[in-house]
């Protein structure tokens, strides 16, 4: 099929290299002509295990990007993969997606026999049924569900293993209002469906818009969970990790995202539980459980300062910070706890020093002040205390080198430092 994706973040990115590599041609469209430059060289614009390989199979032949809008005109299905950023207020930031549907509209005014137009974007449920379809039928003229069809298919790709997540998905949500939307769906999905036989949910849009927020809000709030009963546990002298080994082989509950630690951070759970949020008390309703686990999660910095705190005064100490993207195999501090605990350390006015393998440079934009490392034993020599915010592999592998700091205290948040002899070590939660 004839496929055109309309912004290329790792979500259009990775849904374009994944169609291509399933025998569809597809079109990346964007406005940055940066990003668009780099696809057509063939190569990633984001680092994204897995896509530069597909990207460089696939480019100038059955994959190409344009900021073009117009280049969509033989497509059969177009997807809409902008973003939605949050407002100060959690509500999220149409803009960006209203200013893409708006061009897709304008395109469509000259095709009598439009393409599905496909929803990937996280959007507050209504948003496409409220905002989005009377946009598109004031610019195209056509009518949705008459002789344009509009689906809401959300996306449930982690950043680090996008691409991973797309072939193998445990489900896909098939948002719509016609038999022809929904087949559309099947057809372009087929290699997939075959491949990786995952569950297919046919549903409505305004639904397939909720599951989106409901499954992220679930995730999230189930790390909440694990790290409160981790807090307790601590408390207890119980070692949650003994504790999330039990819970999981209870098939109810499941093994998965329960790694009790420094809490989640990311462009998504913030971001899609604190709209969710604002979207129930929109409508009166108060939300206490969501609140409450965005409350856990910003405790548990704290708690990791407070440990710190109970081996004596750090001010003018040299502390070290080990991990500082939001999770390993990715640069990205958005909401990394690491932002917290460095405030909390200046705020005890330590002296500190940053390592990780990738972010270092995007934090000093935000931390200009604090000491970068350029490996974890510089980062180590001469310190007074190590937190531990990103569980990179390198972090496990470190042995000797804790012997260069000058107090050897190691207060892990990630549950991935070996405890060993000559260390006072301390487990966020175990
Ligand atoms: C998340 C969801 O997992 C994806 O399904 C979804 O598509 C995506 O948001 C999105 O909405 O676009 P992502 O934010 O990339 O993906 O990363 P995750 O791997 O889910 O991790 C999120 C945060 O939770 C990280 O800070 C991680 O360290 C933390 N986490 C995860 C824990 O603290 N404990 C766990 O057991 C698992």
């Amino acid at each position: 099929m004839d496929v055109s994706i309309v912004g290329s973040g790792y979500v259009g990115t990775t849904i374009a290299a994944c169609l291509a590599d399933f025998g569809h041609t597809v079109r990346n469209i964007d406005i940055d002509e940066d990003i668009v430059t780099t696809i057509n060289n063939g190569e990633s614009p984001i680092h994204e295990p897995g896509l530069d390989e597909k990207i460089s199979a696939y480019a100038g032949d059955t994959l190409t990007a344009t900021t073009d809008y117009a280049s969509m005109h033989n497509s059969e299905v177009v997807f809409v993969a902008l973003p939605t950023p949050a407002k100060p207020s959690g509500a999220i930031d149409t803009d960006p997606i209203t200013t893409g549907v708006r061009s897709i509209g304008d395109t469509l005014n000259e095709t009598n026999s439009p393409p599905l137009i496909v929803i990937k974007s996280t959007v507050i449920p209504g948003t496409t049924t409220e905002t989005l379809i009377p946009l598109l039928e004031s610019t195209s003229n056509h009518t949705v569900d008459d002789d344009l069809d509009v689906a809401v298919n959300p996306e449930f790709l982690r950043e680090g293993t996008a691409v991973q997540d797309f072939i193998t998905p445990d489900k896909l949500v098939f948002g719509t209002n016609t038999p022809h939307a929904t087949d559309t769906l099947h057809e372009l999905y087929t290699p997939l469906i075959e491949s990786a036989n995952p569950t297919v949910i046919e549903t409505g849009r305004q639904e397939a818009e909720f599951i989106k927020y409901a499954n992220n809000a679930f995730l999230a709030t189930k790390i909440s969970l694990i790290n409160e009963l981790g807090n307790i546990a601590k408390d207890h002298n119980v070692d949650a990790y003994e504790v999330a080994n039990a819970l999981g082989a209870d098939h109810r509950i499941s093994e998965h995202f329960l790694r009790s630690g420094v809490g989640y951070g990311g462009s998504c759970f913030p971001k899609d539980v604190a709209a969710l949020i604002y979207a129930a008390k929109s409508k009166g309703y108060d939300p206490d459980l969501l609140t409450a686990g965005v409350e856990v999660n910003e405790k548990q910095p704290q708690r990791l300062l407070e440990l710190l705190d109970e081996h004596g005064d750090i001010a003018n100490k040299r502390i070290t910070v080990l991990g500082l993207a939001f999770k390993p195999g990715t640069d990205d501090l958005r909401n990394s706890r690491a932002i917290p605990v460095i405030d909390g350390l200046q705020d005890r006015d330590a002296n500190i020093v940053a390592y990780d393998p990738v972010a270092n440079d995007a934090l000093a934009t935000e931390f200009p002040d604090i000491e970068y490392a350029a490996s974890p034993i510089e980062a180590l020599t001469d310190s007074y205390g190590t937190l531990v915010v990103t569980e990179w592999d390198e972090f496990a592998a470190l042995d000797d080198e804790f012997n260069a700091m000058r107090r050897p205290l190691v207060i892990d948040g990630r549950h991935v430092i070996t405890r060993r002899d000559g260390i006072t070590y301390e487990g966020l939660t175990w």
